[in-house]
């Protein structure tokens, strides 16, 4: 049996994708390439030119496959991008969540894991943020996920699936051996945007507010390896197939680190100094997100490898070197 892994030629996606193979699963990709790289799409893969809102496409994939379960990546995920353009979100998020939901269940596929997000929470009420916190998302991005997530609970309760639903806090870093990483078009991440700076490839990086809460006045965030983040598919994966109910996790560290921050330690890793300007607040983002990620631990028996912000970033630099070559 195969997993089916929408969105697999993404960013986390990709990476999910080189663990499932490396464990010996069979795996099909499904990627519209819209903001997925086809270099990114692992050979040992079967690939999928779809996108989740095609439902003769998708049951076409049920069809041929004997799939067991699906992870599901393909979805967009900019929280600045979605304030200003919502219905993009709603359409790609929600509707291909409805698509990809009907053909699994049309096609009696009983088991999904769902990459979520820490924007569920939105302005949280403490930190660390528990599973339990009140869910008040701040932008259309984490409205989408949010609503997402509602969506399979419901399903669940109806019709048997079973799920696993991901709340991820920030992604970030890239596979030791530096060939996958971060790359999206237009880039609007903080790490990233932070290395093109020594990469000569833009003269700053700006500091979206410096007024916030927080003890230098820039926003606080959980940074969580990505190759943590895969590892925690295949953790949920086994705990699926071993019976366990339909639950969900906070991915992060449990460590917050200022923007301020971040730059200081992309200057140590990239031995450069890094030049910054202030700007204004970005609508949407919310001053503090650092995750609990107690259940995860210890339901999943998930325990992240990447526990120091200059080794991941460290794994960012070195793709971003050699990807920029
Ligand atoms: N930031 C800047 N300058 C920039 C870019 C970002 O100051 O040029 C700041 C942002 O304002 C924010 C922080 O850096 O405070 C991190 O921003 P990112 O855009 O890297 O990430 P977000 O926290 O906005 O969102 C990311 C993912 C979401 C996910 C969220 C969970 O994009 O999908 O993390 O915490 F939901």
């Amino acid at each position: 049996m195969a997993i089916l892994v929408c969105g697999g030629a993404g960013y986390i996606g990709s990476h999910t994708v080189r663990q499932l193979v490396e464990a010996g699963e069979e795996v099909i990709i499904a990627d519209n390439l819209s903001t997925g790289h086809l270099y990114a799409i692992n050979p040992a893969a079967k690939f999928y030119e779809c996108d989740i809102r095609d439902k003769v496409a998708l049951k076409k994939i049920f069809a041929e496959n004997k799939i067991e379960a699906v992870f599901h990546f393909a979805a967009y995920i900019e929280a600045g991008e979605s304030v200003l353009l919502p219905l993009k979100y709603f359409s790609n998020n929600v509707c291909g969540m409805e698509i990809l939901l009907e053909a699994m269940t049309e096609s009696g596929v009983d088991k999904i894991i769902f990459s979520s997000s820490a924007a569920v929470y939105g302005e949280p009420e403490r930190i660390p943020i528990d599973e339990l916190d009140k869910t008040v998302p701040t932008n259309p991005y984490g409205e989408s996920k949010l609503i997402m997530e509602k969506m399979i609970r419901w399903v669940s309760a109806a019709q048997g699936v079973r799920y696993v639903s991901l709340r991820y806090f920030n992604a970030s870093g890239a596979i030791e051996d530096g060939t996958l990483g971060e790359d999206h078009h237009p880039e609007t991440h903080l790490i990233p945007l932070i290395l093109q700076v020594p990469l000569g490839k833009r003269d700053h990086i700006t500091i979206f507010g410096d007024d916030y809460s927080t003890p230098d006045g820039t926003c606080i965030r959980d940074y969580i390896h990505v190759v943590d983040l895969a590892a925690a598919h295949l953790c949920a994966l086994k705990y699926l197939r071993e019976g366990g109910e339909s639950n969900f996790f906070n991915l992060g560290t449990g460590h917050g680190f200022s923007v301020k921050e971040i730059i200081e330690a992309a200057e140590k890793v990239t031995a450069q100094k890094i030049k910054t300007m202030l700007g204004e607040r970005r609508p949407g983002d919310p001053a503090k997100l650092i995750a609990s990620g107690e259940k995860a631990r210890k339901i999943l028996n998930w325990t992240p490898r990447f526990d120091d912000i200059e080794k991941i970033i460290a794994t960012a630099w070195n793709w971003h070197c050699i990807h920029n070559k």
